[in-house]
């Protein structure tokens, strides 16, 4: 972030050089769609961090980029060299060759490469989630491995080559003196003839950079590196990755604790449920409403208490009470979350999505007030928070019932209104809501009545899932 070129002043600088773009990028497993429509720039020269709760498709993300998983759909362009170069981008596109090289630059297509071309052309390392590393070879070894394909070169892939000629020796002494370089960098120097499988786990973690920083990475991957430090080794890490930004490759980090990254990352992207809620600087994402529900409204339904999820709150509330002036009404913020009109009837349903606030799909029958024995505790459903209850409130959506008989096309419009496509089918909401209106329980609304979820919904601001990847 050091300084503000004129060019980058005109946007955010990630969009005028990136060094990898993602554009609609979609993975599906089977009926699953793990990663929808995604698309982001990772800026040269930047630590980037993608994050997002467990199961965001975060990792997903990461196989596609490093050739683990063919995508689905989309492009995901690698540049060496600095700009957009989109003319590179669309010849290459249109020929079906892989890459380009270029004097003044270099592209490529990572969904058209084998993950090996990846690494050793396009220059894009990265780490694993799970620890990979050979643990009975010793640390040195490790690293030596990693630069195993140069040093093949080196020896013309011959056996003669290997012993005695002088291009090898060379490149063997380069690899050893590359890999003392990271040693020293991540602190492990005195441990390069230990076994690798004798380090603690902070001590691996810090092994798998070096060895990734060892094959020359232009752009480093790591996912969640930071997943079981301690919070010494955590600023650990966080002086090693700028370091390593420093010395000029680019980083893109994976991150599940938001915490974790504020710190050291120019530029944040959230997801959730494979889809993108929020892109851009760190100060952005943090007080960005999406964010925060992402992480306090689902499983542990906290109280919102933070002051923007209560404008979003109260913004959704008003405007869907104010329909007249809804229409005239510019949003108080960028951010507003997606408006509504009034919910006068409940013949309300069968509206075209044009007249139904700008959302696909079909806005559901709403009641003007709570029937008699009161309003249900809609929280009672595994996903919706206290904020996300007062939003349906406000379209007149008091009772399971009124959830239970929801159609694709309500889901698909309520989806929208909260701001979180996919979700709705995805914690099966209509279907909690079916049994809980019936009286039935579900697994949650167990944990509800047993108090083994908190109800001073202030109590447990925890992540979802947070930790749980251990
Ligand atoms: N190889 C796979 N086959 C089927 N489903 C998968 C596969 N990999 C990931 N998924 C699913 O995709 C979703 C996203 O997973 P993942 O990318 O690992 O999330 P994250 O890294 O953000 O925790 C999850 O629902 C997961 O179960
Ligand atoms: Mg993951």
């Amino acid at each position: 972030m050091e300084q503000t070129t004129p060019a980058a002043s005109a946007g955010n600088r990630w969009d005028v050089d990136p060094v990898l773009t993602v554009e609609h990028l979609t993975m599906r497993f089977g009926g699953l769609v793990a990663v929808n429509d995604l698309s982001f720039n990772v800026g040269r020269g930047d630590i980037t961090a993608l994050i997002g709760p467990n199961g965001a498709g975060k990792t997903t993300v990461f196989n596609c980029v490093t050739g683990f998983y063919k995508p689905t759909e989309g492009r995901i362009v690698m540049r060496h060299g600095p700009g957009l170069q989109a003319e590179a981008v669309d010849a290459v596109t249109a020929s079906g060759l892989r890459y380009r090289s270029m004097p003044e630059g270099s592209v490529f297509l990572l969904e058209r490469m084998p993950d090996f071309e990846i690494s050793q052309i396009a220059k894009v390392a990265r780490t694993f989630q799970n620890i990979r590393l050979f643990g009975g070879m010793t640390v040195l070894e490790n690293l030596m491995v990693a630069q195993h394909n140069a040093l093949m070169r080196a020896s013309a892939y011959t056996v003669g080559g290997i012993f005695g000629i002088p291009g090898f020796k060379n490149a063997e002494k380069a690899a050893i003196d590359k890999a003392r370089y990271w040693l020293e960098h991540v602190n492990l120097i005195e441990r390069a003839d230990d076994p690798a499988a004798d380090l603690p786990y902070g001590a691996q973690r810090r092994l798998e950079i070096a060895r990734a920083m060892c094959t020359d990475p232009q752009l480093l991957c790591l996912d969640e590196p930071a997943a079981g430090l301690n919070p010494r080794e955590s600023a650990e890490l966080n002086r090693i990755l700028q370091f390593i930004r420093q010395e000029g490759t680019s980083i893109l980090l994976i991150e599940h604790d938001m915490g974790v990254v504020m710190e050291i990352s120019d530029h944040i992207i959230v997801l959730d449920y494979g889809v993108k809620i929020s892109d851009g600087a760190a100060d952005e994402v943090r007080t960005d409403p999406k964010v925060i529900a992402a992480y306090l409204g689902v499983d542990d339904e906290a109280e919102i208490d933070v002051p923007e999820i209560k404008q979003d709150v109260e913004e959704v509330v008003h405007v869907a009470a104010a329909p007249a002036a809804a229409a005239t009404r510019k949003p108080a913020r960028k951010k507003a979350a997606p408006k509504a009109k009034a919910a006068p009837k409940a013949k309300a349903a069968a509206r075209p999505a044009d007249d139904a606030g700008g959302h696909a799909g079909t806005r559901p029958a709403g009641l003007e007030a709570p029937r008699a024995a009161g309003a249900d505790n809609l929280t009672l459903i595994k996903g919706v928070g206290p904020a996300s209850e007062k939003k349906l409130n406000a379209l007149g959506i008091w009772h399971f019932d009124q959830l239970a008989a929801w159609k694709k096309k309500e889901v698909e419009w309520v989806g929208a209104y909260l701001a979180f496509p996919g979700r709705i089918e995805r914690e099966e909401w209509v279907k909690q809501a079916r049994t809980l209106a019936k009286g039935g329980k579900t697994a949650f609304s167990k944990r509800v009545a047993k108090g083994e979820v908190p109800t001073s919904r202030a109590s447990k601001p925890a992540a979802r899932g947070k930790g749980g990847k251990a």
